[in-house]
C-alpha cells in the first residue's frame, strides 16, 4: 500500500492569458490531496473518495461485469473525478509496464473541487506517484508533471495548460509559459489568504468565452497581452521581495480578468472585502465564475473580514508549500 500527496495552488498571476502563450505564476499551497493505492490481484479498480465538496462515494469498475457507479452525488462530478483517476492509473500502468494492474484507491483531499485551487491536478499527480511506486517504479517529479498534464489534456478536451500539474508536482512558486515550465527559486513566504464561495466555475466555458471575446474585440486581445505584462512585472517584484508591489499587481490582474468577463458577484465581493480589510492585493484565482479568491495579507484582518462576508463560505490562510509531490507512506 502506498500513499502519496500533492499540493493545490493559487494563481499569483496569469490565468487565462497563459492559454494564449503569456506566462503565468502559480504557487503551491499547503492544502493537499492524498491518494492511497493498493495493488489488487485482479484487474479491477475500486475507488473511495472523500472530497471536501463531495459527500464521499465508492465506485468500482473494470473486470467482466464493468460495474457502474452506485453513488449519492451528482453524476457529472463523479464522472469528472473518475476520468482523472482512471487516466492517472493508466499513466501509472504505462510507466510501470503493467497494463493489467488493478487497484484499490482512496482519495482524500482538503482542496475544494473545481474552485481554482488545482484539486484535479493534485489528485492526478499524487495518483500517478502512488500508482507507479506501488508497481515498483519511481518517477522524477518532472516526468510526473508531464504525465499528469497528458491526463488533464485528455480529460479536459485539450483545454489545459501545464500550470496546475507542473506546480503541484514541483511545489513552490513556478513560472509556466507554453511548454516552458520552471521553478522560481528563493521566494520567501507569501502571506496568502483564500476566500471560497462554495461554488465552482466551468473552466471550458470560461476559456471559450475569453477566446470569443478576443476574436471579436481588439481590446480583449490587448487585455490578454497586458496580463502578460503584469506577470513580467510580478516576476521582478518577486525577485525583489516587494510584497506591496505584488499586491498592486494582483489588483490590476483582477481588474483585467473582470474586463474579460470571468469574475462573478461573489468573487468581486470577496475581492472588495479583502481590499477594504487592507490586504496588499486580491484577485480571483483559476478559471473564475465562482470558487476562490486569493489575497495577500500579513495580518489576520482579511481572513476575519472574509468570514463575515455574505457569499463567502470559507476563509483560510494558505502558506506557500515548497514541497511538491511526496510519498507519505510505502
Ligand atoms: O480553475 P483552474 O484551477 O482549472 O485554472 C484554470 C486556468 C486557466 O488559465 C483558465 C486554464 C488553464 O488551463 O490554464
Amino acid at each position: 500500500m502506498t500513499t502519496s500527496s500533492a499540493p493545490g495552488k493559487v494563481y499569483l498571476f496569469g490565468e487565462h492569458a497563459v492559454v494564449y502563450g503569456e506566462p503565468a505564476v502559480p504557487c503551491a499551497i499547503e492544502r493537499r490531496a492524498r491518494v492511497t493505492v493498493e495493488e489488487r490481484d485482479d484487474d479491477r479498480v475500486r475507488v473511495e473518495a472523500d472530497e471536501l465538496t463531495l459527500d464521499g462515494f465508492t465506485v468500482m469498475w473494470g473486470g467482466e461485469s464493468g460495474d457502474r457507479p452506485d453513488v449519492n452525488v451528482p453524476t457529472p462530478l463523479v464522472e469528472a473525478a473518475m476520468g482523472y483517476i482512471d487516466n492517472a492509473l493508466e499513466q501509472a500502468r504505462d510507466a510501470a509496464d503493467a497494463p493489467d494492474a488493478g487497484f484499490d484507491i482512496t482519495v482524500e483531499s482538503d482542496i475544494p473541487l473545481g474552485a481554482g485551487l488545482g484539486s484535479s491536478a493534485a489528485v492526478v499527480v499524487a495518483g500517478i506517484d502512488a500508482g507507479t511506486r506501488e508497481l515498483g517504479v519511481e518517477l522524477d517529479p518532472i516526468e510526473i508533471a508531464d504525465r499528469a498534464y497528458q491526463v488533464e489534456y485528455e480529460v479536459q478536451d485539450g483545454q489545459a495548460s501545464r500550470a496546475d500539474t507542473f506546480c503541484s508536482a514541483m511545489g513552490g512558486v513556478v513560472r509556466v509559459q507554453g511548454d516552458d515550465c520552471r521553478r522560481i527559486e528563493g521566494v520567501s513566504n507569501l502571506p496568502f489568504v483564500v476566500g471560497y464561495d462554495g461554488g465552482s466555475g466551468d473552466t471550458g466555458e470560461l476559456v471559450a468565452g475569453v477566446r470569443k471575446l478576443k476574436e471579436e474585440y481588439e481590446f480583449a486581445e490587448n487585455t490578454v497581452e497586458s496580463i502578460g505584462d503584469i506577470v513580467r512585472n510580478g516576476e521582478s517584484a518577486l525577485r525583489n521581495d516587494d510584497l506591496e508591489e505584488l499586491g498592486r499587481l494582483m489588483d490590476f490582474n483582477h481588474g483585467l480578468l473582470s474586463a474579460l468577463g470571468v469574475s462573478g458577484r461573489t468573487l468581486d465581493s470577496m475581492v472588495w472585502t479583502a481590499r477594504e480589510a487592507d490586504a496588499l492585493g486580491a484577485k480571483l484565482t483559476g478559471a473564475g465564475g465562482g470558487g476562490c479568491i486569493v489575497a495577500l495579507d500579513r495580518t489576520e484582518q482579511t481572513k476575519t473580514a472574509l468570514e463575515y462576508t455574505p457569499g463567502c463560505e470559507a476563509a483560510f490562510r494558505a502558506e506557500l508549500d515548497t514541497d511538491g509531490v511526496r510519498v507519505e507512506s510505502e
